[in-house]
């Protein structure tokens, strides 16, 4: 299965997105990166089509969940954006996950990566059981999200570097696992929790680590990235 570094464009606006982008020169392979619903929602699809015209593979963070009918409508036009990988959020039920992928489905029968939030990290063990309703704990809730998305015929979850082990455990090798959560030893963790380093997440089975500030903030982004792809792929 592929392995990449995705950098998580976290910008608010398309020129402060294209200004970092060119910090990467000509030449080396273009960084796989993901766009949020920051950058989305302020530039519109423009700013996914120009940066993949810029030879750029792109992650769509946009995690829908709505009814299937709407999901798959939804999931067309995004396919049609050419990304290479989109996700929705597992809660919206099987037949949500289903119709998102004949939604996805190019008449000449490629799509893009679909790929399942789980249970979102923002959501703790006290408001899963006291808002959502939720009296499974959070890890079952987790794998067992993560195992209806594959049974669906989904190619994966953002997950925990710390779950990604037990996500291939549960859901087959080939279940790929996109994880945030990773910083450089000795770097700032910011305000993720638990994190990893891009070596310690290849050793446990991420096939797809997502790092933001740890590149993005760096004082030399290239070096930052050519440093995680070093560590994360060896
Ligand atoms: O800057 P940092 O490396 O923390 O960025 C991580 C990226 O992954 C951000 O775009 C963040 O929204 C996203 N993300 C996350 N944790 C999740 C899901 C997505 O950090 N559980």
């Amino acid at each position: 299965m592929a392995k990449d570094v995705i950098i998580a464009l976290d910008f608010p606006t398309r020129r402060e997105t294209l200004n970092f982008l060119d910090r990467f020169p000509n030449g080396e392979g273009k960084p796989f990166v993901k766009i949020g619903m920051e950058l989305y929602y302020a530039e519109g699809p423009a700013v996914v089509r120009e940066i993949k015209a810029r030879g750029h593979k792109v992650f769509l963070d946009l995690k829908l969940h709505d009814i299937p009918n709407t999901v798959k409508r939804a999931m067309a036009v995004l396919s049609g954006l050419d990304v290479d990988m989109v996700n929705l959020h597992a809660a919206g039920t099987s037949a949500m996950m289903k119709a998102a992928l004949e939604g996805l489905t190019r008449p000449d029968g490629t799509r893009p990566l679909l790929i399942a939030v789980t249970q979102l990290t923002s959501t703790d063990a006290a408001a899963l059981k006291d808002e959502l309703l939720i009296e499974t704990p959070m890890a079952e809730t987790v794998l067992s999200y993560a195992k209806n998305a594959a049974a669906s015929g989904l190619d994966g979850v953002v997950c925990s570097p710390l779950e990604a082990a037990l996500v291939k455990e549960r859901c087959g090798e080939g279940f790929c696992t996109v994880t945030p959560g990773v910083r450089f030893a000795g770097g700032d963790a910011g305000d993720q929790k638990r994190v990893m380093t891009p070596e310690q997440a290849a050793k446990n089975g991420c096939d797809y680590i997502v790092m933001g500030r740890p590149i993005t903030q760096a004082a030399d982004p290239v070096e930052a990235y050519r440093r995680a792809v070093n560590e994360f792929l060896g």
